[in-house]
């Protein structure tokens, strides 16, 4: 795309870019035939249910893919002791670190194959779930290394029945069509997305949640709010993604203020659940955008934790967007609570855009990336247009030095764009 474009006129390069956009559409309309949704089970004390429909499908071997943390705050045993006194035999996998890459994805596989498991069970955040999810995938596709399944519908045979217990209300890993897979020799992150990547069952608990700090929590919401608000403002957006999308949106506003006051609001951490996961069901079929390329890249090269990055990013490529998607906007205000009914679509279009500055400042999330290096900008802006431009359906075009400009905005030390 971008050589393509590269010898057109910049204004033209967007009525290029939306040409091309319509090619997605038939990947958008492709996952929309495919997508099975999971089986829910939803409620506090839902993953023990899930247990029950996990025992209850004839699994005999089961591999527990999560983090060490999790496992030492208690949050594992319970399912685990749960699937054991119900007759399934139960490895654990414990060694996911934030953003996993191939070397724990392998591991995790030498242990499912050691102890001859035929399903996998995420218990975790994102990184857990895409963990389970490629260990599974490698687990029936061993002549594929994980980066050659990397991009749309490489998986050629169907990973082991992947089953989902989010930790955190953010990623919607338990829904979605994908799982991100780092590749620090190369400082990236790559998505693989296939629909056969769906989990088979997932349990949105948030009896589970209540000891999520406040940090995670926050970042961890605004992947969520990200996932609807790229998906709603996505060129190939369809009255589906639109409706889960806006449910999100709508909840995140009204409930992630909540459990930043207070963690143990069980009602309020059930909500965002739901949220995180309505927003994965209108990511899987709208698609992201440039917030994701970028923040993918400030993840890639820092570490900056998935969601923190996204909330970053957010406004800033809102502002750039807004031309392109006012009535969008103001929709997304009105669904935020945000309306008085007096107000124009461009007047809440910026209501909405200053309520995600408010609420990442009372998240605590700051707005420029103290970790972002001046000269590391071009190539972050290179990869992520790469990435953008051959997978979102984004509502405007961005060009090379205008996503470098966009980038230096969240220079800590510059003095302009850092509120
Ligand atoms: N597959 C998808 O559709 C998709 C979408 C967005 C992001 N992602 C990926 O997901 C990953 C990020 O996932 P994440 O944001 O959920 O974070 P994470 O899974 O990396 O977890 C972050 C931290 O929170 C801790 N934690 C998780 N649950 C907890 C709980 N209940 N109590 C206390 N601590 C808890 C973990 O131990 C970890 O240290 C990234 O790699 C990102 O690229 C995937
Ligand atoms: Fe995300």
């Amino acid at each position: 795309m971008n050589a393509i474009t590269q010898a057109v006129p910049f204004p033209l390069q967007t009525v290029f870019y939306r040409g091309l956009t319509q090619s997605l559409k038939h990947v958008g309309k492709v996952i929309g035939l495919f997508v099975r949704p999971p089986e829910m089970f939803t409620g506090p004390g839902a993953s023990l249910l899930l247990g029950d429909a996990i025992a209850g499908s004839g699994v005999k071997r089961l591999l527990i893919v999560t983090d060490a943390q999790l496992a030492k705050l208690g949050l594992v045993q319970p399912l685990q002791d749960h699937l054991t006194e119900l007759g399934v035999f139960v490895a654990v996998y414990d060694g996911v670190l934030p953003d996993p890459g191939v070397e724990q994805i392998e591991e995790g596989l030498r242990v499912l194959q050691q102890e001859r498991c035929e399903a996998v069970l995420a218990i975790g955040g994102g990184s857990a779930m895409d963990c389970a999810k490629l260990i599974a995938t490698r687990a029936t596709n061993p002549s594929k290394s994980v980066l050659e399944m990397a991009g749309f519908f490489k998986v050629p045979t169907a990973p082991l029945p992947i089953y989902c217990v989010p930790t955190t209300a953010g990623t919607g890993s338990e829904v979605s069509v994908g799982a991100v897979v780092s590749d620090p020799a190369q400082q990236r992150k790559l998505p693989v997305i296939d629909h056969k990547l769906v989990p088979a069952m997932a349990a949105l608990d948030g009896q589970l949640m209540l000891g999520l700090p406040p940090a995670i929590t926050a970042a961890t919401a605004m992947d969520a709010l990200t996932h609807a608000v790229e998906a709603y403002i996505s060129r190939i957006a369809t009255p589906e993604s639109d409706r889960y999308a806006l449910e999100a949106v709508s909840l995140i506003m009204r409930h992630l203020p909540r459990v930043m006051k207070d963690g143990r609001d069980l009602n309020s951490r059930q909500l965002m659940a739901w949220a995180a996961y309505r927003a994965g069901l209108a990511l899987s079929r709208g698609g992201l955008g440039y917030v994701h390329g970028i923040a993918h890249n400030f993840g890639a090269l820092y570490h900056t934790p998935h969601g923190w990055a996204n909330a970053i990013v957010l406004p800033y490529v809102l502002e750039y967007s807004k031309s392109d998607c006012i009535p969008r906007l103001a929709e997304l205000a009105r669904a935020s609570g945000l309306a008085s009914g007096t107000e124009s679509d461009a007047e809440l279009a910026d209501k909405f855009i200053q309520r995600i500055h408010t609420l990442k400042q009372e998240c605590g999330i700051p707005a420029g990336l103290a970790d972002l290096r001046a000269e590391d900008i071009p190539q972050i802006a290179a990869a992520a247009l790469q990435e953008a431009h051959f997978t979102y359906a984004v509502p405007r075009y961005m060009d090379q030095k205008t996503c470098e400009g966009l980038v230096r905005r969240m220079l800590v030390r510059a003095s302009s764009g850092v509120r």
